[in-house]
């Protein structure tokens, strides 16, 4: 059972994870914010993840940590009737004020420096996005999103 799901109801569950990341700083603080924030387990697409000192909790020891070589990998390894969300600043993308998490749904973030593919956002179920004029680091957007659902509870 993830953390914050044991002071909440204990219904459904979330993965987020990110596609060819750069930064292993940033990643390290993603997964430190995806332990804290109740996620069941983290991924990464399209390259390893090594050990990053910000994960100061050492996320991978508790949860688990998957790898996926290529999108089409994550695709078929999608839990039964979950959702995958991209996290993207896309004109067509919901804001997140606005989406209704999925109660299962699998978060995925793009790279820091040229986002997610637009051929990856159109199979993906859905699309959310941040509000701002310019892209946030990508830890802190997934921390937000992560945040909001435990803030709105999932559908
Ligand atoms: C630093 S951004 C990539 C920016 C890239 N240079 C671009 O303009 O597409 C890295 C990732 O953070 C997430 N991100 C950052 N800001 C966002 C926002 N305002 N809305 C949704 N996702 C965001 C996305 O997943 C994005 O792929």
């Amino acid at each position: 059972m993830s953390r914050v799901k044991k002071l909440k109801n204990d219904y459904g569950f979330f993965g987020i994870g990110i596609l060819n990341n750069s930064d292993e700083i940033n990643i390290g603080t993603l997964w430190r914010s995806a332990y804290l924030l109740g996620a069941s387990f983290i991924f990464t697409v399209n390259k390893k993840h090594k050990h990053q000192g910000s994960d100061i909790t050492k996320t991978w020891t508790r949860i688990p940590l998957y790898h996926f070589k290529t999108f089409d990998e994550l695709k078929e390894h999608l839990p039964y009737s979950t959702r995958l969300v991209a996290i993207e600043m896309a004109e067509a993308a919901i804001p997140l004020s606005e989406f209704e998490h999925p109660d299962r749904a699998i978060y995925l973030l793009g790279n820091e420096i040229s986002g997610l593919p637009s051929q990856i956002l159109k199979e993906c179920q859905s699309l959310i996005k941040l509000p701002g004029e310019y892209s946030l680091n990508v830890a802190v957007a997934g921390s937000i999103v992560m945040y909001d659902r435990n803030n709105k509870g999932s559908e």
